[in-house]
């Protein structure tokens, strides 16, 4: 056991070998029913983009939120790697000269650096489609009301009034900076509305109750600002071996962040207040929850 990690890390950690298990599969040569053919290259470079390690974060949170409301823990998992498969279409599309101009990710060459700018963007196409092949198969054991409802949350959060918008957003903030308001709704968007659905998504699969649904999506969003602003802070102050992603970039590019308008200490302080509200939201949980407290404090804590 290495010793310089928390056990909480190691959760992290032996959860993300079994997301990786089930992706790997998943994006094997082998094409499914219907797929006519799976081109090598773009399946090489699909693989490239999800297989390359990454914290899997979003599908842990799938998982510990449907452990927390009793949703059954092998779909929790195919959901979770639908959900990392939006994620890493995201980043590959991030990475692209036309977004953020990036060379390296997790570590290692970014996709359209590896292979080229077209398989690059068709590899996020694929990953995409690919999550909602993945939630509707008949391998994922839900009901089929649940897994519609899974659809919609996932394009909501996904689309034009999630992610997508939110990079959209993102790139226009390059030229006029927006105000605060305009910053968090972009980082709501950005990056939380995949997080919140992370957390709704335990829900939904299990079935739970209106207000269970209501708090663990609520819970999702804290975590999800937390998310974005220790991202901020570690472009400012974490270095590219430790982060496997180029940093300092954001002020360079004129990037609107809550930390460019107030500052790291602000941000230390504001992070500390999410933490404690999200926990908050999961009091009535009692213990059980711990698991998702503690991850609400390594997601505004975290050193890459
Ligand atoms: C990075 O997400 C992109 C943002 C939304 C800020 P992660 O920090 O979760 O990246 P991986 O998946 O661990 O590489
Ligand atoms: C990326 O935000 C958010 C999405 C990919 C949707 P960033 O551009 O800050 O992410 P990094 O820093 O490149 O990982
Ligand atoms: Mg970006
Ligand atoms: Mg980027
Ligand atoms: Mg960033």
């Amino acid at each position: 056991m290495d010793s310089t990690i928390s056990s909480f890390e190691h959760h992290l950690r032996d959860n993300a070998g079994k997301v990786e298990a089930v992706l790997s599969r998943l994006l094997a040569d082998a094409r499914l029913n219907d797929e006519i053919a799976r081109p090598a290259r773009l399946l090489e470079a699909m693989r490239h983009g999800v297989l390359n390690g990454g914290k899997r974060l979003r599908p842990f949170l799938v998982m510990e939120t449907a452990a927390l409301l009793g949703g059954n823990a092998d779909a929790a998992l195919r959901i979770g790697a639908a959900l990392e498969c939006v994620h890493c279409y995201s980043l590959v599309h991030d990475d692209l000269p036309a977004m953020d101009d990036d060379d390296l990710r997790r570590g290692q060459p970014t996709v359209h650096i590896a292979f080229d700018y077209a398989t690059a963007i068709l590899a996020g196409d694929s990953l995409l489609t690919y999550a909602f092949d993945i939630i509707a198969a008949p391998e994922t054991d839900l009901p089929a009301d649940r897994k519609m409802e899974l659809v919609l949350a996932l394009s909501r959060a996904a689309g034009i009034g999630g992610m997508a918008g939110g990079q959209a957003l993102d790139l226009a903030a390059e030229k006029v900076t927006p105000d605060e308001q305009g910053i968090t709704t972009l980082q709501a968007m950005k990056t939380g509305a995949l997080i919140r659905f992370a957390c709704e998504a335990g829900a939904i699969m299990a079935g739970a109750s209106a207000g269970d649904r209501q708090r663990l999506r609520s819970f999702g969003e804290k975590i999800g600002l937390a998310f974005q602003l220790a991202d901020d802070l570690l472009d400012l102050t974490a270095d590219a071996a430790t982060m496997g992603k180029a940093t300092g970039k954001d002020a360079a590019r004129g990037k609107g962040t809550l930390v460019a308008l107030h500052g790291r200490e602000w941000a230390e302080t504001t992070l500390a207040r999410l933490v404690s509200e999200a926990a908050g939201l999961l009091s009535g949980y009692g213990d059980k929850a711990d698991v998702l407290v503690e991850t609400a404090r390594f997601v505004a804590n975290r050193k890459n």
